[in-house]
C-alpha cells in the first residue's frame, strides 16, 4: 500500500528515493519550474548544459533522470518536461497533470517519491496528486506474471502544504483519483467478463461501505415496468439486461442531481452490424455508466452535501435471433414509441429508459454521459468531449471540465434534427434517419425528448472515454475514466465548494 503526504519541505533536502521537478521549455532552453526551489541552486551552472547534452527540451512528458551525486539529499533527481509556459490557468492545471503522470510511469523503481512540481495553491497540489495517481494506473488483471509495485510513500511538497483548503484538496484528490482508476478497470475488463449481470454485481461491491444506497433492475423487473430501451437492445444477449440504480441523500443536501449513464457492456451494432474494426475496442460503451456510478460514490466519499440520485443502463448490443430488428418500435419507459431503424444507434434507446425514470424523481438538473456517436470522434478527435444542453448546465460542467483537465466543446442541437427525430410515420419518435451528416446532434436531440423539460446536458465522450494509444501524461493505455473529474467538480460547484467557482465569483 502506498501512503501519501503534503510537506512543506524544501526539495534539495528532502531526503526520498526520486525527486521529482518540473521544467518549462523556453528561449533560455529550459527552466526549473515553480516548486523545484533550491534544487536549482544546488546544481549550479552545471544543470542546463548537462540538460541539452542528455537531450532534454522540457517538452511535455519528456523525462530525465538524473543522479545527484549528493548535491541534494536525495540520490535521484527526475526532471519532468512541462512544455512551453502556458498564459491561462486551464493550460497550467493540464500541464502539471501531464507532468505528474509522466512522473509516475519514471519512479516505478523508487519506494519513496517526492513530487516538487507547481503547487502553489490547492487546484495545482489536486493536480499533482491526481496526475501521479492516474499516470501510474495499471490494469494487471489478465497479467500472470507480477508487475512493478508502486512507490511505498508519495510526498507533494508544497510552500502551502499547511493550509486547509491545501489539505483538503490533496485529500480529496485520493477520493478523485480512485474513482477514475474504478471507472478505469471497468472500462479495461474484456466484455466477456463484465456483462450487465456481472456489472451490477461490481457495482454492488463498488457501494459497499458507503451511504449510497443501490437497487438493480433486473430483465423480469424492466419487463414488468415497462422498460422497451433497456429489453429491446439487450434482448439479442444471453446475458440480460439491468438498470441500475443508486441514491446518496444527505441530510444536508442543497440541490438534487440526476445523473444517467450509457452502460452497453459490448457494441457489436446489433443486426445493423459493425465492421470488425469497429468492434475492436466497443468493450468501452459503458464508460458512460461507470463513470456516473464513480462520481457518485465520490461525491458521497466527499460528503457533498448534494442529493444524487444514477441510473446506470446497462445491456450488451448482440446479433442473434433474439435481437431487435430494423423497423421494430419500442416502448420507451413512461410510453412513448420509438422505431427502431439502426439497431447500432443503441446508446440512446437505453438511455431514454434511464432519464425517464430520472426525470420521476424530479432533480434539479440532469446529465448524461455517453459513448454515444462516431460522429463526435469525427469532430472533436479524441481528446475533446461533446456538450449539449442546457447553457445553465452546459456551462458550469464546461468550466468544471477546466478545471478538471477535461476539455468540453459545445454542440448544437438545431430545429432541423428536432423535426427528423419528430418524423416516424409509425412511432412517436424516429431513433434514426440516414442522413449522415451531424448524427450527434440528432442524438441529443433524441436523447431530449425524455428530460420532461429539466435543466440538461448531454456528454458524448465516444472520443475521449478510450484511449488507443500509449500512455501519455495522466492518461495510460485504454480506458481514461474521461468525465470522471468533471462530474464530480461540477457537482462541488452545485453546492458553492468549487475552488476556481468561488474565486470567479
Ligand atoms: N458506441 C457507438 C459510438 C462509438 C463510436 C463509441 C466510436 C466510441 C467510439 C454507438 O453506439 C454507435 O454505434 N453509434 C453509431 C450511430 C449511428 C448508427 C447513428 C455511429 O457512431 O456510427
Ligand atoms: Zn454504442
Ligand atoms: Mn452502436
Amino acid at each position: 500500500m502506498t501512503s501519501y503526504h503534503l510537506r512543506g519541505a524544501s526539495p534539495a533536502k528532502t531526503r526520498a528515493d526520486a525527486v521529482v521537478v518540473g521544467a518549462w521549455r523556453d528561449a533560455k532552453g529550459v527552466t526549473l519550474a515553480e516548486g523545484a526551489g533550491d534544487v536549482g541552486t544546488a546544481f549550479g551552472r552545471s544543470l542546463r548544459p548537462m540538460l541539452s547534452t542528455l537531450g532534454f527540451s522540457g517538452k511535455s512528458g519528456e523525462v530525465v533522470r538524473v543522479p545527484t551525486g549528493g548535491r541534494i539529499s536525495s540520490p535521484l533527481l527526475v526532471l519532468v518536461g512541462l512544455g512551453d509556459k502556458p498564459s491561462d490557468r486551464a493550460a497550467l492545471l493540464l500541464a502539471v497533470r501531464r507532468a505528474a503522470g509522466a512522473a509516475a510511469r519514471s519512479t516505478t523503481n523508487a519506494a519513496s517519491v517526492a513530487l516538487a512540481l507547481p503547487a502553489d495553491d490547492a487546484g495545482l497540489v489536486r493536480n499533482v496528486l491526481e496526475g501521479y495517481l492516474l499516470g501510474g494506473y495499471v490494469f494487471a488483471r489478465y497479467q500472470s506474471k507480477e508487475t512493478e509495485k508502486p512507490a511505498g510513500t508519495v510526498t507533494v511538497l508544497s510552500p502551502v502544504a499547511r493550509r486547509q483548503e491545501v489539505a483538503g484538496a490533496f485529500a480529496d484528490a485520493q477520493v478523485v483519483a480512485a474513482a477514475v482508476r474504478g471507472v478505469r478497470d471497468w472500462v479495461n475488463t474484456p466484455a466477456g467478463d463484465l456483462t450487465p449481470p456481472l456489472f451490477a454485481e461490481e457495482i454492488n461491491k463498488a457501494v459497499k461501505g458507503t451511504n449510497v444506497k443501490l437497487t438493480v433492475l433486473d430483465e423480469a423487473a424492466l419487463a414488468e415496468l415497462g422498460c422497451g430501451g433497456l429489453m429491446g437492445v439487450g434482448g439479442g444477449s444471453g446475458a440480460p439486461p439491468r438498470l441500475v440504480e443508486l441514491r446518496y441523500s444527505p441530510a444536508d443536501a442543497v440541490a438534487h442531481l440526476a445523473l444517467v449513464g450509457k452502460g452497453i457492456t459490448f457494441d457489436s451494432g446489433g443486426l445493423s452490424i459493425k465492421t470488425a474494426k469497429g468492434m475492436e475496442t466497443m468493450k468501452c460503451d459503458m464508460a458512460g455508466a461507470a463513470t456516473v456510478v464513480q462520481a457518485t460514490l465520490a461525491i458521497a466519499r466527499l460528503g457533498l452535501p448534494l442529493r444524487v440520485t444514477a441510473y446506470a443502463c446497462l445491456a450488451e448490443n448482440m446479433v442473434s435471433g433474439s435481437s431487435m430488428r430494423p423497423g421494430d418500435v419500442l416502448t420507451i419507459y413512461g410510453g412513448r414509441t420509438v422505431e427502431v431503424l439502426n439497431t447500432d444507434a443503441e446508446g440512446r434507446l437505453v438511455l431514454a429508459d434511464g432519464l425517464v425514470r430520472a426525470t420521476e424523481q424530479e432533480p434539479d438538473v440532469v446529465v448524461d454521459v455517453a459513448t454515444l456517436t462516431g460522429h463526435m470522434v469525427q469532430a472533436l478527435g479524441s481528446q475533446v468531449g461533446a456538450v449539449f444542453g442546457d447553457e445553465g448546465v452546459a456551462g458550469p460542467l464546461t468550466e468544471a471540465g477546466r478545471e478538471s483537465g477535461e476539455k468540453l466543446w459545445p454542440m448544437p442541437i438545431t430545429q432541423d434534427v428536432v423535426d427528423r427525430v419528430r418524423g416516424s410515420k409509425i412511432a412517436d419518435l424516429a431513433q434514426h434517419d440516414w442522413t449522415r451528416w451531424g448524427g450527434g446532434l440528432f442524438a441529443a436531440a433524441f436523447l431530449r425528448e425524455f428530460t420532461a423539460k429539466r435543466p440538461w446536458a448531454h456528454l458524448d465522450i465516444a472520443g475521449p472515454a478510450f484511449h488507443s494509444g500509449s500512455a501519455t501524461g495522466h492518461w495510460t493505455a485504454g480506458g481514461t475514466g474521461f468525465g470522471l473529474t468533471t462530474l464530480v467538480d461540477y457537482a462541488r460547484r452545485l453546492v458553492g465548494t468549487s475552488a476556481l467557482a468561488a474565486s470567479d465569483a
